[in-house]
Order: C-alpha cells, then structure tokens, then sequence
C-alpha cells in the first residue's frame, strides 16, 4: 500500500504533465507564423498603393481595399506591425511604417467611434514597439476625437451617425474594442478624464446590452432626453434577440480589457459570463468555430464566422491569466480555436484567399456581403493570438500595449 499510493501519484502527475505539454504542442507556432510572413509579405508586394488597406475579397474574387477612414482600415498595418514583433526583422518595420502613415489624418475624424480599432492596432503596435514621438500624438489627438462622441446623459459613446430617422443614440457591442485607447491615454498623458468616460461606457454597456445569459444585443439605442435604453435590436445578427457571433468575441475581449485597466471585478466576471456562454455554447460545432451567429437555423452549409474565433481566441488567452483556476479551461479553449483556424481547413495556401491568411469569416450576413471570405480583423486577432499564446507558452505575459 505505502508503495502504490506513491506510484499512483507520479503516474497522475506524469498524465496531467504530458497533457498538458501535448495541449501546448499542439498548435505549430513557428510554422504557422511562416505561413502568416508569406502570406502578408506577398499582400504588401502585390499592392503598392498604401493608401487602398486590404479588407477582404470581392464577390467577383477580386481584392477589396478600403481608404482610411474604413472601420477596418488599421488591421493591415497592424499585422505588419505584429510580425515585426515577432521578427525584430527592420524590413517589417518598414513595411509597417509604410502603411501605418496614411492613416494619421484619421486622428481628427470625429464621424466614427472606430477610432480604437483604426489608431490603436496601427498606431498603438508602432508606439508600443518604437517609442516614436510622432506616434504618441496621433494617438492622444485620436482619443480626444473619440471622447467628443461621449454624452454624459446615456453615459455612453456614440456609435454610428446613419439612420437618423429611427437612432437617436445607438451603441454597438462592438464599441467596447475602442476604449483600450482612452484607458492607454491616460496612463500616457497623466488626465484620468480619458479612462473615466471610457470605465462609464462600460459600465453603460454592461447595465444595458446583455441578457441574463450573457449574450448580447448588437444595438442598444438611448433616448437622448431621458439617456435610457429606448430600443435594443441587431444589426449585423440573425434577430434582434439572438447571439451574433462576433458580437460575442468582442464582448468578451473588450470587458476583458476593461478589467485589465481598471480591476473592477463587476468587468472581469462579465467577460467569464460572456467566455462560458461562448466556449459552452450548445451550438457551438466541436472545433470551436462558431457559425456567425449561436441562434441562426441550423443547415448544411450554414457559414463560420473565422474572425469571432480569433477574436475571442486572443480574448480568452488574456482572461485566462485573471481567472485562477477556471484560466486553464479558457486557456484550453482558445488553443483549440487558434489550432483549428492552423489547419488547411482555415488557414489559406501560400499565394492563395488573395494573401490573407485565414478563410471562412462572415462580415455582414443580414446585407449578404462578405460571408465565407477572407477578413483583415481575422488575421489580425489571430497573429495576435498565436502570439500571445507563445509568449504564455514561454511563461510571460501575453501581449498587449
Ligand atoms: N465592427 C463591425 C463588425 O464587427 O462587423
């Protein structure tokens, strides 16, 4: 007996360690990230014009770019930007400075409240990774640009300025992804004021955009007078009362970031509530993929949404690290989506899916426009999340600014 319980013991823990170093193993970083140079130095070969950023393919099959003041204009220089990270390869830094200048005039542009994703995936990665001077007043001049879209009566900031005539303040779940930049322009410049309106949009968001399940409604409209929620529908989702996929994914990132920055425990067990519901899913297939939305009818070739993936892959690794012990099963599930989204099944051939690097993500089903193709957020937030989970592999703390 005193021999067995022992020997019971080393072969638990010799079961546990090998798993472990199995769930590890699993996804081939290195080989992947070659897959991802190829793919997005032949993008930034076959286009010369860095003021048209790649965003996905057209319905002909042909490249579609965007101008600067696209939502998703920031994504392409931002992964050019990972990749020196990854590198410390000066010619990425070129390449990454090449596309990241034309995006600078966007820092007064005050029509959009895109502004976190446009500035800071761009401009955020260039200051992270080279201290320029430059850089850094872009992005303060972009913050203030974004908090004039800050009203204190709905406590929120305005998302969109189209459909006047049924809005008077909508709010998309989406917006949470703009506030890591007002939370980086204070601790950079010293005024709270940036970090409070974006702590209040938060707590504004979570008050008003979910259900007790923690999905959540892609469009919340205030009234302006009164700052109460008036009407709460979707936008990009199945129905109004459904789980739009990539809704979710932000979600999750987005109160991560906000525990991040602020520790306020109400933001990070909401972002657990929204991980659980999205890893847990009933709907959600096997390989950890969503389909674009949780609520949307079942059938044969119902689309994927790639993007939803990697954004709440890359979401999940850093709430892993705030999460204790539930952390290994978060952790667990975004290694099974980034390992998903590696394989043929996902991750497009060199040369191919018009150089980006993952296939099958849905922009707007709802407008039938871009469903199956390639998006420039989907790469993103997968660099992103391959390499966060090497940096966690080597025992440091994921990337972020
Ligand atoms: N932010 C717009 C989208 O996720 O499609």
């Amino acid at each position: 007996m005193k021999f067995y319980l022992p020997l019971t013991a080393i072969i638990a823990l010799v079961l546990v360690l090998g798993f472990k170093f199995l769930q590890q193993e699993k996804i081939p970083v290195e080989t992947t990230m070659q897959r991802v140079e190829q793919q997005l130095k032949a993008m930034a070969q076959a286009n010369t014009d860095v003021t048209r950023y790649p965003r996905s393919t057209n319905k002909d099959g042909s490249l579609a770019t965007v101008t600067s003041d696209d939502w998703t204009s920031g994504f392409f220089p931002g992964s050019l930007w990972y990749m020196y990270d990854y590198t410390k390869d000066r010619n990425w830094e070129k390449m990454a400075r090449n596309w990241t200048a034309g995006l600078a005039k966007e820092q007064f542009n005050k029509t959009t409240h895109d502004l976190g994703f446009m500035l800071y995936c761009s401009f955020g990665n260039g200051y992270r990774l080279t201290r320029d001077p430059a850089y850094r007043d872009i992005l303060i001049e972009g913050a203030k640009s974004l908090m004039s879209r800050f009203d204190e009566r709905t406590g929120a900031i305005r998302s969109w300025d189209f459909n006047k005539e049924v809005w008077q303040f909508p709010v998309i779940i989406d917006n949470m992804m703009n506030l890591e930049m007002l939370y980086w322009a204070s601790k950079e410049t010293g005024d709270p004021i940036y970090a409070a309106v974006a702590t209040q949009h938060a707590i504004t968001t979570l008050n008003n955009h979910f259900r007790p399940d923690f999905s959540s409604y892609h469009v919340i409209d205030y009234d302006t007078v009164s700052g109460k929620a008036r009407i709460k529908q979707t936008h990009q989702g199945y129905a109004d009362a459904s789980a739009w996929a990539r809704g979710q994914a932000w979600g999750l990132y987005g109160f991560t970031v906000a525990y991040r920055e602020t520790k306020d425990e109400r933001f990070l067990k909401h972002a657990q509530g929204i991980a659980e519901f999205f890893i847990n899913h009933k709907n959600m297939p096997s390989d950890k993929v969503p389909y674009w939305d949780f609520d949307a009818p079942s059938r044969p070739d119902l689309p994927r949404d790639a993007s939803a993936a990697a954004i709440a892959a890359s979401g999940l690794l850093e709430l892993s690290g705030y999460s204790g012990a539930k952390g290994e099963a978060y952790k667990s599930a975004a290694t099974q989506m980034l390992s998903t989204l590696a394989t043929p099944a996902y991750l497009a051939k060199p040369k191919s899916n018009n150089n980006f690097v993952l296939m099958h993500c849905t922009g707007h089903m709802p407008n039938n426009s871009e469903v199956d193709v390639p998006l420039n957020y989907a790469d993103y937030y997968f660099i992103e999340g391959m390499l966060r989970l090497e940096r966690m592999n080597k025992g440091l703390k994921p990337t972020y600014n």
